[in-house]
Order: structure tokens, then sequence, then C-alpha cells
């Protein structure tokens, strides 16, 4: 099939490259030259493992290209998906639309003929049947230029696998829109023939799914860290607990690692977006609960800033941190709402020293807080330093050899934002290891 990719940012790109792969025609569509020209050339402008390379061989083999055009993205395709961002608006906690409506507003005036727009980005409930009245109203085909709804699920970091194997596929369909679910079967054949999961619903309903899975998996996150809260005014050990729950298979073990919390392009907006959305529709109550989803979010994030003025004997100003991550997980570059970066930077301002290494994130994360100092490695952030904060779990920080470590730094103390160290190997080398949860 002809398909167009509009938005070519994190799920824009990596479902343009997706789709090429699984034998389409694509053409993403972007209003920023930069990126297209860099697409175009085979560059993905951050880092998700294996993208390149698909993005790479699909452009190679011509079944993958970019525009800036949507007069040609109209004329290209039978079916285009709206992949654009919804962050959380400047001004509050709700979504910001604008370049979902924008999307809308400039492809809906050249749809001449009968086609099918594809929304994926994560939206407010009810925002999909006010874009399919106002996508009928500016096309000149009318109600033949149909609207559904399309959640889409990708973790970062794995997002291909995501993309190419999802766990299931929801299709949002109105009534009104009589072609949608023939043509998205049509899009998605190899997956439905490999017996991906499908449901087929409502717009409503398509748009809930996404809000209320991210709702469900940060609050699963922040269960485990209120547990882990209740850990240390008790002196129990939240990696235990957590590991002898999840053999509960009702309860199970993902989403239930204790550390210093979830942060993203995603979750944190998305359950903000989710309450502002609930307020709205006069059902702000049943979603108040995430309210405090937040709260122990980023009291986490406090926690560890009040365990490093701990070891630091009361006294930041003048000590020299080392932050070992600046993404906000690992397998990804990206630094938005990054517990990692948030602390570093908040570290700095109560006057510490803070030089921060992470294995691909340094370039977004000086662009965001150039105060900061950036080290080449792990071991170039941590000489001479007086405390050591793991906050983002690379495999690599895993790796080093506490004995090496400890022959660089001022100070042998170490904070384990992520509970994954080997704590009896840290202490057995000399360090003063402590943990989030745990005694
Ligand atoms: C999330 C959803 O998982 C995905 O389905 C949706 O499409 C987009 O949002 P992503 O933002 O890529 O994906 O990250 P995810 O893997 O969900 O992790 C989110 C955050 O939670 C990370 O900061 C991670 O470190 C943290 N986390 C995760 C925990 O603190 N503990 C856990 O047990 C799991």
């Amino acid at each position: 099939m002809r398909l167009t990719v509009i938005g070519t940012g994190y799920l824009g790109a990596t479902h343009a490259a997706c789709m090429a792969e699984l034998g389409h025609d694509v053409l993403g569509v972007d209003v920023e030259p930069d990126k297209t020209a860099a697409l175009q050339a085979g560059q993905v402008p951050f880092y998700e493992p294996g993208l390149a390379e698909l993005l790479a061989r699909n452009v190679a083999n011509g079944r993958l290209r970019f525009t800036t055009s949507y007069e040609e993205a109209a004329e290209f395709g039978e079916v285009h998906f709206s992949c654009v961002g919804t962050p959380q608006r400047p001004d509050g906690m709700g979504a910001d639309l604008r370049y979902v409506d924008a999307v809308i507003e400039s492809l809906a005036p050249h749809l001449r003929r009968p086609t099918l727009v594809v929304g994926k980005s994560t939206v407010p409930v009810g925002t999909a049947a006010r874009l399919a009245a106002r996508l009928a109203e500016l096309a000149p085909v009318g109600a033949q230029a149909e609207l559904a709804w399309n959640p889409e699920f990708l973790r970062e970091g794995i997002a291909v696998q995501d993309t190419l194997r999802p766990d299931r596929l929801v299709f949002g369909i109105s009534p009104g829109a009589p072609a949608a679910e023939r043509l998205l079967r049509e899009v998605y054949a190899s997956l439905l023939e490999a017996d991906i999961p499908l449901v087929i619903t409502d717009l409503p309903t398509a748009e809930l799914v996404k809000s209320a899975a991210n709702a469900f998996l940060a609050t699963k996150i922040s269960f485990i860290n209120a547990m882990a809260e209740v850990c240390e005014a008790t002196g129990a050990d939240v990696a235990q607990l957590s590991a002898s729950m999840s053999y509960d298979t009702r309860i199970g073990g993902r989403f239930l690692h204790a550390g210093v919390g979830f942060g993203g392009g995603c979750l944190p907006k998305d359950i903000r977006a989710f309450m502002t959305r609930a307020e709205e529709l006069g059902v702000g109550q049943a979603l108040s609960f995430l309210r405090e989803v937040d709260a122990i979010n980023l009291r986490r994030r406090e926690r560890v800033l009040t365990l490093a003025d701990e070891l630091c004997a009361g006294e930041l100003t003048g000590r020299r941190i080392a932050v070992w991550g600046a993404a906000f997980k690992p397998d990804s570059d990206d630094v938005r709402d990054s517990p990692a970066l948030d602390i570093a930077q908040r570290l700095h301002r109560r006057g510490a020293t803070v030089s921060v290494y992470d294995p691909k994130a340094v370039d977004n994360a000086r662009k965001k807080y150039p105060e900061l100092d950036y080290a080449v490695g792990a071991l170039d952030a941590v000489r001479g330093a007086d405390l050591i904060l793991h906050l983002t779990e690379w495999p690599e920080f895993r790796a080093l050899d506490p004995r090496a470590v400890a022959e660089v730094v001022a100070h042998t103390r170490i904070i384990d934002g992520r509970n994954i160290l080997d704590a009896e190997g840290w202490r057995a080398a000399g360090w003063t290891y402590r943990a989030l949860g745990r005694p």
C-alpha cells in the first residue's frame, strides 16, 4: 500500500521505517526540512537500537522517502498516519494538541479522493471525534475522508520490535468510516496473519486504551515506590518485597522495580493529561489517585537528595558528585522528564559540582542543562568524587569493578538509585552503598 507517516519523531520515524519493512511504500512527512533531509540520508536524529539499519535499508531500496509537502503527501497516500507529539501544555497539566490539529488543518484541504487518516498519538479522549468532523469539513472529498484511531504502545529502546511484533493492535472505528477497518486490516495484514491480537472498538475506547495502559504502568511503579517509603521507615527491603510479590502471577514482576521512578516523554505527561481530561468530563474524582502516583514518583527524587545530603555530612555545597546516567532509561538518549538529569540539576543548584556521564544522552543533556559538567566516560566522571549516584541502569555501569572505581574517587560512597548494582560486591570492596527502600 502507499502510506504516509506524518511527524517523524520517535514514533513517526519508527513507524515509517517499520511500515516500509512490512513491504509498504512509505512517504514520511515533517514540517522541519532538517529532519526530513537527515532521514532521507539514512540518519536517525535520536538513539534507538536497530532503527538506523532499518531506515537506511528501506531508504536504499526505495520503499521509504521523506518530504515536507502536505500536497505531495495527499497525492501519494491511500492511508495517512498522524504520529505527531502531544506534549504537556506549557501553561498547565493538559495535553498540547496544536500539532495534532495542525496535521488535519494542513492535510485535509488537499484530500480530493477517498482516503483514511489514522491517529496514533496519545490524545485526550474525545479528540478523535472532533478531528473526524473537522477532517470531513475541510476535505474537498468530504465524509469520504475517514478518520480512525490506532494507538501506539511502543517503548523507547525496543521500539522496532514493539512495532513489528506488538502485543496487540487496537483499531478505533466510527460508524461514519465504512472503509477504515478494511484498510487498516490491509496495512497490518502480515501482523494479523502472525496472530497478533486485534481489538476493534469505537473511537473513545481506542483513545482511552492508551491513557489507561500508561496510567496503570505508572501506578504499578509508584505502588512499589510507595512500598519503598514504608520499607525505609521499617528497615525492610523493597527489592526482596518486590521479588516475593512477583511470584504471584496475578501481580507479576514487571514494572515492579523500585528506584528513582518513571520519566520520559510519555508516562509523566500522559497521567497529567488524563487527570485533566477526567476533570473536564466531570469524573476527576475517578482519577484523583493519579495525583498521588505523580507525587510518589517525584518524592523519590527528593529522597535521593536527602540521602546525598546525609552521605555528604549535611553539606552539599562544594562537594564533587558524579552522576551515572542522564537518559530517562537505558537504551535511549531521551532526557525528557528524566529523573537522573533532574536530580543532577538540583544537586548543582544546591551548590555541588556535578559531573554527568551517560553512554548516549550527554549531547541532549548538555542542551538542556549546559551548566552541568559532562564527562566522556564512567570513570572520568567519578575522578575525585565525594559521592557517586547511579541513576540510569545502563549495563555498562553494572559491569564496572567497584575496586577499580574506588581507586579514582575521593570517597567511596555510592547511591544506587535503580537498586540494581551488586550491593554485596560494592560493600565488600569497601564502599558505603545506599539504595532506595533498602537497609
Ligand atoms: C511507555 C510505555 O511503556 C509504552 O507502552 C508507551 O507507548 C510509551 O510510554 P517508555 O516511555 O518508552 O514507554 O518507557 P518505559 O519502558 O515504560 O519506562 C518508563 C519509565 O519507568 C522509565 O523511566 C523507567 O526507568 C521507569 N520504570 C520502569 C521504573 O522505574 N520501574 C519499573 O519497574 C519499570
